[in-house]
């Protein structure tokens, strides 16, 4: 599950983002026309209180409802990817729509007071999510390609394989080749280390590529009749080599994503919950 790099924001020629200007220019010429030709006596009510504060509001908050919905889309069904695609575009832009809705219905009255850490609040999503698509625009191409889990799965299947070869094909050469194996199918690890924020340094140097670096030199010292063998063994660990550094690479891109969304999400609930006490508290004092 996940969206393809990057085309989620050129979806279809950039539908959603036409959509979402469009849908801005229009609540911009609704604003300033309502509020120049037919606001005149504000009364005790602010902006947010008038027909086309109503009327605002009431687009602002079916966009986030809406764009709520788009947690439990994602996890219906299989949505095919292009059509999550769509849904992810149309997220992103509408998002940045609803804000600038919200902002003017309230007509730019801000304070100290709830209604105004409502527009906090949807302001801190909106940001979270603009973030967010930086995130989901760096994971590399090739790892999008094959989505999220089941390409993890594969590479690690692949590892494993590579592993039973190696060692069948090394049981007549030495120890020393027969170790670097050992050594490389148990101790590499696959998950990040705690420094991999810190630009993926390591304390101790990977097994498997240590096991790449040896065999070389190794190599140069086979006899004869050994040398197809090895230099088979060498290519199932530069073929290991390069799905560890595959697996890291996905592990590393998904933690990113999901220490991401764990701001998004909750974020996204304040707001619902700081929204409905904004509406029933409108309806209290009025
Ligand atoms: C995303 C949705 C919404 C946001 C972020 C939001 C935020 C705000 C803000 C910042 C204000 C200005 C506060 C002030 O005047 O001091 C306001 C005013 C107001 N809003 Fe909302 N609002 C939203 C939706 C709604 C909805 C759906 C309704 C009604 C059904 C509503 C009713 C009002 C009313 C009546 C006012 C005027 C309050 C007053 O004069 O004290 N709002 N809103
Ligand atoms: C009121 C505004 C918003 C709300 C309530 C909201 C809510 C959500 C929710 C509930 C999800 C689903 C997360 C999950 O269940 O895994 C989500 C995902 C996401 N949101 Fe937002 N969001 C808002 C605005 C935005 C904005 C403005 C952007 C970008 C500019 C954005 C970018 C994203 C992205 C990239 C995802 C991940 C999609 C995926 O995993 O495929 N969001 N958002």
């Amino acid at each position: 599950m996940g969206i393809r790099h990057q085309s989620f924001l050129e979806f279809k020629q950039y539908r959603y983002l036409k959509l979402a200007v469009a849908l801005v220019l229009l609540a911009v010429v609704a604003y300033v026309w309502h509020r120049n030709t037919r606001f005149f006596a504000p009364g005790n009510v602010g902006y947010g209180g008038t027909w086309m504060g109503y009327t605002l509001g009431s687009i602002a908050t079916a966009l986030v409802v809406w764009l709520l919905w788009l947690g439990v889309r994602k996890r219906r069904y299989r949505a095919s990817s292009t059509s999550l695609q769509g849904w992810v575009s149309a997220h992103v832009y509408l998002g940045i729509a609803t804000l600038l809705i919200a902002v003017l219905h309230s007509g730019f009255e801000l304070g100290f007071n709830l209604h105004s850490f409502t527009l906090i609040l949807l302001a801190a999503v909106v940001i979270s999510g603009i973030y967010g698509v930086f995130v989901y625009v760096r994971v590399p191409p090739n790892m999008t390609d094959k989505i999220g889990e089941d390409s993890l799965e594969g590479l690690l299947l692949q590892i494993r394989t590579l592993d039973v070869q190696a060692r069948k094909a090394a049981l007549s050469l030495s120890d020393a080749f027969n170790s670097l194996l050992v050594n490389a199918a148990q101790d590499t690890r696959l998950s990040g280390s705690i420094f991999d924020g810190l630009g993926g340094l390591r304390l101790r140097a990977c097994p498997t590529d240590v096991a790449v670096q040896q065999m070389q030199v190794l190599l140069r010292q086979l006899k004869a009749e050994h040398v197809v063998l090895g230099r088979e063994v060498f290519s199932l660990m530069l073929s290991r080599q390069t799905a560890v550094r595959a697996v890291r690479l996905e592990l590393r891109s998904m933690a990113r994503l999901k220490r991401w969304l764990m701001w998004h999400v909750p974020m996204s609930i304040a707001l619902v919950v700081a929204l409905a006490a904004h509406i029933v508290s409108v309806f209290i004092y009025w």
